[in-house]
């Protein structure tokens, strides 16, 4: 005479919700960002006022906050540079001494078994703060192409383990797969920002990087947020140039779009939880309007459930301490 669901039988112990969770957090599927500042000083530090918990680091200062989050179980990073000069060629991006080259080489020499990602792009090393070069007030498509394609492959000299493009100029999967092919590195992956919506989301990440656009926006080469058919034509597209993972960018907002590719495409999928929906958090948190813990929790949770294998979040480092059991 059972009339109804009875849902809370496997709800009734942690034992048991433990038991039938379907969902979990790994470290070794979270990477958490740097910002690497070029400074005389190498143990600068400087906090990131719209991203509290954040900050730009000196070199020196970037090898003992990543061995300290090592200790924590850290697995995976990503770097993001802030160079001294910026010019319109971006030319501090693909420097041979560049400041995103030298921190790989650090880092590789000092932990070989890191997971070292970089992220491509021209936006912090251009004095115009676009992700291509800049003719007739215009971002270029085609001539950034060859500068995102040496950037790349500078990073690959220094040893970086994976290269992450996020231009969002068409043809970059392809340009910078046949750079890296042709310098005999075959083997090096591309995780392509495949889906990168032109995001309010990222407001905290341009102070961070200090890579606001000096004029206008990114409408032109990121992709407009009201759009999902077309994240599969953006994706079909990298994986034919090479891509050998995709990425959606941001994450929370766009679960249905992290959905769908885990539905149509068979690569590894990750997802990018920006610095807009790290710092809403923080600052709700702040104000002891959310429970920070659970809040971040349920939100990672729900990026993994929709179908990301890879999350990249600037709250790795808190998400790796309570895994440990620690606060
Ligand atoms: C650079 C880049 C951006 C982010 C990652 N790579 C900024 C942008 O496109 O303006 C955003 C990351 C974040 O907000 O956390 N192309
Ligand atoms: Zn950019």
């Amino acid at each position: 005479m059972q009339k109804f669901h009875r849902g809370r039988r496997l709800r009734r112990s942690p034992g048991i919700r433990d038991l039938i969770r379907e969902t979990g957090i790994q470290a070794s599927a979270l990477v958490q960002p740097y910002f690497v500042l070029e400074s005389p000083d190498e143990n600068t530090l400087r906090p990131i006022a719209s991203m509290p918990g954040q900050s730009q680091l000196g070199l020196a200062r970037l090898l003992e906050v990543v061995a300290g989050d090592i200790d924590l179980g850290l697995k995976n990073l990503i770097l993001f540079g802030i160079p001294a000069h910026k010019d319109s060629r971006a030319s501090a991006a693909y420097a041979e001494n560049g400041i995103i080259q030298q921190a790989v080489q650090r880092i590789k020499k000092r932990f070989p078994e890191l997971v070292v990602i970089t992220d491509v792009c021209l936006c912090e090393y251009m004095d115009h703060g676009h992700c291509g070069i800049i003719r007739d007030s215009e971002v270029k498509n085609d001539p950034s192409l060859e500068l995102l394609a040496r950037t790349a492959l500078s990073h690959a000299l220094s040893g970086a383990d994976i290269v992450a493009p996020s231009d969002m100029m068409d043809g970059r999967v392809l340009a910078v797969r046949e750079a890296l092919d042709a310098n005999g590195h075959r083997e090096l992956p591309v995780m392509s920002y495949a889906v990168k919506y032109a995001s309010a989301y990222y407001g905290p990440f341009r102070d961070a990087a200090q890579s606001a656009p000096a004029f206008g926006d990114r409408k032109t080469y990121q992709m407009d947020p009201a759009n999902a058919r077309e994240a599969m034509r953006e994706s079909r597209a990298d994986v034919q140039e090479g891509a050998d993972i995709l990425m959606v960018k941001p994450a929370l907002p766009y679960l249905d779009i992290i959905r769908a590719l885990r539905g149509s495409f068979d690569l590894p999928l990750a997802a990018y939880q920006v610095s807009g929906e790290y710092s809403q958090i923080k600052a709700a948190a702040g104000q002891g309007w959310l429970e920070e813990k659970g809040a971040v929790l349920e939100s990672v949770t729900a990026i993994k459930r929709a179908g990301a294998d890879i999350i990249l979040t600037y709250f790795t480092r808190d998400i790796l301490k309570w895994i440990a059991g620690k606060k």
